[in-house]
């Protein structure tokens, strides 16, 4: 091939995996080249993959397999989480053509260049940390609410866990260009901005020059003009501050919702998963947090099924998490994942009670919910129209508290606040009425 016209991105996995393909995305049209969103008219494919568990990594390879004898005439990319840890890639699937890590985003057209010069296959996946990347601000999908990167990495080596791994150690960005990208997406009326981190409390930590944490970069972005609403994921509950709390209660546009994963509300499991907090200083901030800023909801992570987990671990986890009563939930059955601490235990909990705890702790969740949206039939609900929904007939936005809403309105209302009366609900979202002013 000589020359490439099209191409198509499939993204596996995290918010952060989003971002970096609108990363990928943005230099690929720079360079003249169409986004399709049929991969058979795509000249150029690319998998941004996700190493999180080993389901996700199975879709990916399912799909690179499927290409194996029907290739036809196509460049092959594989980029994100999958290269940084499965170095054979290139050899176990001849027909890609390169693989790109996290921290070599901004090198794709070098890539593509050298690759349609002398056709041969590349591998860049350097573990150095992608300076340049804090002033590339690319374009979004959705015009009206943007994900912005302020630390990547992680450097809590939960023992489940490969991201410390795919994305290397804790580097905050320049607080300047945060405000400066921030400022950007404002201007450009965006009107929501989620600021992304695998722990965005450990925000400044590395640099103690800039006296700037993640609440004072809070109060920085609370002032930007045009931007109406703040949202910050994901927050570790060891490292979760009461000026963190304080700054939820008292700016405006920061939203009264914390994502706060449990991951487990057994001590035992807590200790072997090293996330460094016990189920009585989870709730002791839960109940803190609800008590600076009453109402906030919360969200959480938990993984059922992990190494030696026991009935009596799963219903103390069952059981905190009736007691919180969470808004927001993604609940997960172990995977162990090669090279993490937690590899080295036997994954002893058969795939049955997996599935079996992962049903349950979802029936309950369900059932919390469902008591929620019962209680709010007749409330009224600021929501940001943030696009059409699925059936493109109706809006669909979300309240401060990352509640999804539908509703009838014309389209020209994407990107406004609106007010909306809950009339009734679907499994996870509510549905409800314009109030016209
Ligand atoms: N198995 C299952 N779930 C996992 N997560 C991270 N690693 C694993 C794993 N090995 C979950 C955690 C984390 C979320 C992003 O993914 O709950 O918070
Ligand atoms: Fe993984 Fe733990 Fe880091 Fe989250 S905090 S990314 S679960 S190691």
């Amino acid at each position: 091939m000589k020359q490439i016209n099209t191409f198509f991105i499939r993204t596996y996995g995290c918010q952060m995996n989003e971002l970096d393909s609108e990363i990928l995305c943005t230099q690929l049209l720079n360079r003249n080249l169409k986004k399709v969103e049929d991969e058979n008219e795509a000249d150029l494919l690319i998998f941004n993959t996700c190493s999180i568990r080993d389901l996700a990594e199975q879709k990916v390879l399912g799909k690179l397999g499927s290409y194996k004898k029907h290739k036809k005439d196509k460049i092959i990319g594989v980029c994100g989480c999958m290269p940084m840890t499965k170095k054979n890639l290139l050899q176990e699937y001849p027909h890609i053509d390169f693989v790109i890590g996290t921290n070599n985003l901004l090198s794709i057209n070098e890539i593509l260049d050298e690759i349609l010069t002398k056709r041969v296959q590349i591998n860049f996946t350097e573990t150095d940390y992608e300076k340049n990347l804090e002033s590339f601000f690319p374009e979004r999908i959705n015009k009206v609410k943007a994900s912005i990167s302020i630390i990547r990495g992680c450097n809590n080596f939960c023992s489940y866990c490969i991201v410390p791994q795919t994305r290397g150690r804790e580097i905050s960005r320049d607080y300047k260009t945060i405000i400066e990208e921030a400022n950007y997406l404002a201007n450009h009326g965006y009107k929501e901005i989620t600021l992304l981190g695998q722990n965005v409390n450990s925000y400044g930590k590395d640099k103690p020059e800039w006296k700037i944490l993640f609440h004072d970069l809070l109060y920085e972005l609370d002032k930007i003009n045009g931007i109406e609403r703040i949202r910050f994921m994901t927050s570790h509950p060891k490292d979760i501050t009461i000026d963190l709390m304080k700054a939820i209660r008292d700016l405006n546009k920061i939203c009264e919702f914390v994502h706060f994963p449990l991951q487990s509300g057994s001590n035992e499991i807590l200790n072997k998963m090293n996330r460094k907090y016990t189920s009585e200083n989870y709730l002791e901030k839960v109940n803190l947090l609800r008590e600076i800023v009453p109402d906030v909801s919360i969200g959480t992570d938990i993984i059922v099924g992990f190494p030696s987990e026991t009935d009596e671990n799963f219903e103390d986890t069952y059981n905190l998490f009736k007691k919180i009563s969470y808004d927001v939930a993604f609940i997960f059955a172990y995977s162990p994942r090669e090279n993490t601490l937690a590899y080295k235990f036997s994954d002893n909990v058969p795939k049955e009670t997996k599935d079996a705890r992962l049903q349950k702790l979802l029936n309950l969740y369900h059932e919390i919910l469902e008591h929620k949206y019962k209680s709010q039939i007749g409330s009224i609900k600021e929501v940001l129209v943030e696009r059409l929904n699925k059936d493109n007939l109706l809006l669909k936005g979300r309240t401060r508290k990352f509640e999804k809403v539908i509703f009838a309105g014309q389209p020209d209302l994407i990107g406004t606040l609106q007010k909306v009366k809950i009339s009734s609900f679907n499994h996870q979202t509510l549905i409800g009425d314009i109030i016209n002013k």
